[in-house]
């Protein structure tokens, strides 16, 4: 079996997506599988998802490791928090539980490290050689932290605690729908979020992620900060490829 192909499977909220990834080229080797996250996303309601992904593209795996995100704190395999799925994810022993239910061995991180990463392995921060922050707007925020190459992870960085809230209940992406916002009353809230991480951490580059990096003419342009800023690249792979090169350097 070609020892350059990996499984990534990117479990969300609302859909639990997966595709074999071509680890040198850093890009899906296959379509991408996507199966709807269970109404009830227990982590066995879950496993069982999983594991109808990873038998689909069991032939051309074969014994190839297989890489999971998850939008939770995973600590030495355990999620210690979780956001969008059940609270069963808890403090769950889920890298043991998904190495049991698949009868393989599985590697399991946060979904931004694994997007963060990803971007700088093959997108936005390729071969970046100083301290990359990625943060992705979404339902959440996520970010991830890579410095020479190396991600340090769980940093966790849309629980800032910023003007007395946690910060991504004022920038999330869904925060701008929920709340009807105006790119023009969006912006400030980005501002005021990217300018608090900027100095805290004085990173060389930061990349955003999310859908909404779609749009980033809307609120880049806008941004005032002494870092460079800029859209992600690989927009919804990255997690998926993230997780299958993950994988394989665990
Ligand atoms: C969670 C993170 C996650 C992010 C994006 C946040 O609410 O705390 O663990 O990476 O959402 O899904």
């Amino acid at each position: 079996m070609a020892t350059n192909i990996a499984l990534g499977i990117d479990i969300g909220g609302s859909g639990i997506k997966g595709a074999l990834v071509d680890l040198h080229a850093g890009d899906f080797a296959s379509e991408r599988l996507r199966i709807e996250t269970p109404q009830k996303s227990t982590p066995a309601n879950v496993a069982a998802v999983v594991g109808e992904i990873v038998a689909n593209f069991a032939d051309q795996l074969g014994d190839g490791p297989i890489g999971l995100t998850i939008p939770a704190i995973v600590q030495h395999g355990v999620t210690v928090s979780a956001a969008n799925i059940d609270p069963a994810w808890v403090n769950c022993p889920a890298e043991k539980l998904f190495c049991e239910a698949l009868g393989r061995d599985v590697v399991l991180v946060n979904d931004a490290d694994a997007a963060g990463f990803a971007e700088v392995q093959f997108g936005a921060a390729k071969g970046h050689p100083g301290l990359v922050i990625i943060t992705t707007l979404g339902t959440g925020i996520g970010s991830a932290i890579v410095h020479r190459g190396v991600l340090i992870p769980n940093s966790e960085l849309g629980h800032l605690e910023i003007d007395g809230f946690d910060a991504e209940k004022r920038a999330a992406a869904s925060v701008r729908a929920r709340e009807g916002l105006s790119w023009g009353e969006y912006v400030p809230r980005l501002q005021r979020y990217y300018e608090t991480v900027e100095f805290l951490f004085s990173p060389d580059l930061l990349v955003v992620g999310g859908g909404v990096s779609k749009k980033a003419d809307k609120f880049l342009p806008h941004l005032k900060l002494r870092t460079p800023i800029v859209p992600a690249q690989l927009q919804n792979r990255a997690g998926i490829i993230g997780a299958a090169v993950l994988a394989v350097q665990q």
